[in-house]
């Protein structure tokens, strides 16, 4: 038995209160997998373990080949088992001591005599009709098909989604630190960010401030002076005069808690007249989106927000002809804002997104289907306790402006001259990217949990230029 210490992120009695709160909903057992490290190129040459998101949720530390059994009726103490696999005779060897299973235990808010191996899981579900919550790995997969456990219904899907869409206060500091080690990195990136440096040097940079806060990266950083590729990856590009950098990272801690945080700038800290009143354009939908988030308001109505104050910049710059109301109205900003405002976050940056649209968009709302809108990951009322991205963006996307059936409906309100020398010029993309914690007024109104990371062009400015 080893001494080694485990610190799960929140404390025993939050698992205890979630997995009571799950077990009064249920009508038969559940069992939450966390999954396993996923082999790169050879099978011990692993990628980082990372355990599926629920399993954390309800307390299980973070080991591979383990499961949470949570039975309809449990106070969240009995009737809860804890499975994991033994440490075989070579892992102290080769990966170090375990906790004891009397510290997981006291960790988790289980009695000690609640944990088995995978054969006494066996046992507990033979014959039974039980569900489980998987992570898409392979060896997980077949040991559930193996014990013919059931897909979760969608009654059994809402009964998580809706206890992981309201974050108690344990989640809430746990984002605050991922927050803090995100605004870390970007401040890095943003020094890093001199004409002649590539958006290497500017990941690298990041990179290192994670993991100086023992976090990890909450997604593939998006580092690059093509903005406009939304998901595009650092290609070691040179930043010059007038290259537009975007950056879009976060930081990830050791149970799972994300952040997620856009910003765009000017390489050196000097801003083109046009670069900075997109810049100022996004920056008034992300101030004007934030303060809509108050409890009962609508996700889709933030959209639209900033994507009609995104039409009034684009008036404003003589991109676009007309009444920015009817413009929205008309959809044309998904030409230039072809994305939602944004998405859950919490454990994982897409929260609850292994759940589909079924985490996103409550009983009565679809995805819409009009293009600008239908990348939009959340319709729901906005609730105290939900944290999610404000992500506003311009971006002038070549592979857009070459699709008719997108542009021509448009014709009348697009200043196609204008657009085309901006896209000859690759002006990228522009997106700014918070956290924001919805609250009650009375609490403070909404909690942007990235406040710290300065989005003032003037003061990014600064910190690129202060570095020089
Ligand atoms: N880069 C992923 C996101 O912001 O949603
Ligand atoms: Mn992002
Ligand atoms: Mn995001």
């Amino acid at each position: 038995m080893s001494n080694v210490e485990l610190s799960l992120t929140c404390p025993e009695d939050a698992y205890v209160k979630r997995r009571a709160a799950l077990a009064s909903k249920i009508k038969r057992p559940m069992v939450v997998f966390s999954g396993h490290a996923l082999a790169r190129s050879y099978a011990t040459n692993m990628h980082p373990f990372r355990a599926e998101s629920c399993y954390l949720y309800f307390g299980g530390p973070s080991l591979e080949h383990a499961a949470i059994l949570i039975e309809p009726g449990s106070n969240g103490r009995d009737g809860c088992t804890w499975f994991r696999t033994p440490p075989g005779p070579d892992d102290p060897l080769w990966l170090g001591p375990t906790p004891s299973d009397a510290t997981c235990a006291a960790a988790m808010g289980i009695d000690v005599s609640q944990i088995g191996d995978y054969e006494a899981l066996a046992t507990a579900t033979s014959g039974g009709d039980v569900s489980c919550v998987t992570p898409p790995h392979p060896d997980t997969l077949a040991l559930a098909c193996k014990l013919k456990l059931s897909k979760p219904t969608d009654e059994e899907s809402l009964a998580i989604i809706d206890l992981r869409l309201v974050k108690d206060e344990p989640e809430l500091t746990a984002m605050r630190f991922a927050a803090q080690a995100g605004v870390a990195g970007h401040i890095a990136a943003m020094r890093a960010a001199q004409i002649g440096h590539s958006e290497t040097d500017i990941q690298a940079a990041l990179i290192s401030e994670l993991v100086r806060h023992n976090c990890r990266e909450s997604f593939s950083p998006i580092c690059t002076i093509r903005g406009e590729v939304l998901h595009g990856e650092c290609a070691g590009r040179k930043l010059e005069k007038g290259s537009l950098m975007l950056v879009d990272a976060g930081a990830e801690e050791t149970g799972g808690y994300t952040s997620d945080m856009t910003r765009a700038y000017p390489a050196g800290g000097e801003w083109t007249s046009i670069q900075r009143h997109l810049y100022e354009t996004a920056l008034r939908a992300e101030r004007a989106a934030i303060d809509a988030c108050v409890p009962g308001k609508r996700y889709l109505d933030i959209h639209r927000l900033a994507a009609q104050i995104i039409c009034e910049g684009l008036v404003d710059a003589d991109l676009l002809k007309g009444e920015p109301a009817d413009l929205t109205e008309r959809g044309v900003y998904g030409l230039f804002f072809p994305h939602g405002v944004g998405h859950l976050i919490g454990m994982g940056v897409h929260d609850l997104e292994e759940f589909g649209d079924l985490a996103g968009y409550p009983a009565g709302r679809t995805r819409p289907e009009r293009f600008g809108d239908c990348f939009l990951r959340l319709d729901r009322d906005l609730e105290p306790g939900m944290v999610v991205t404000i992500e506003p963006g311009i971006y002038f996307v070549p592979s857009i402006w070459e699709r008719d059936a997108l542009v021509k409906p448009f014709a009348d309100a697009i200043n196609r001259s204008a657009v085309d020398a901006l896209l000859k010029d690759q002006f990228g993309g522009i997106r700014i990217e918070e956290d924001v914690a919805v609250r009650e007024a009375s609490a403070g109104g909404p909690e942007v949990l990235t406040a710290a990371l300065p989005n003032d062009p003037d003061e990014v400015s600064k910190i690129t230029q202060s570095a020089a």
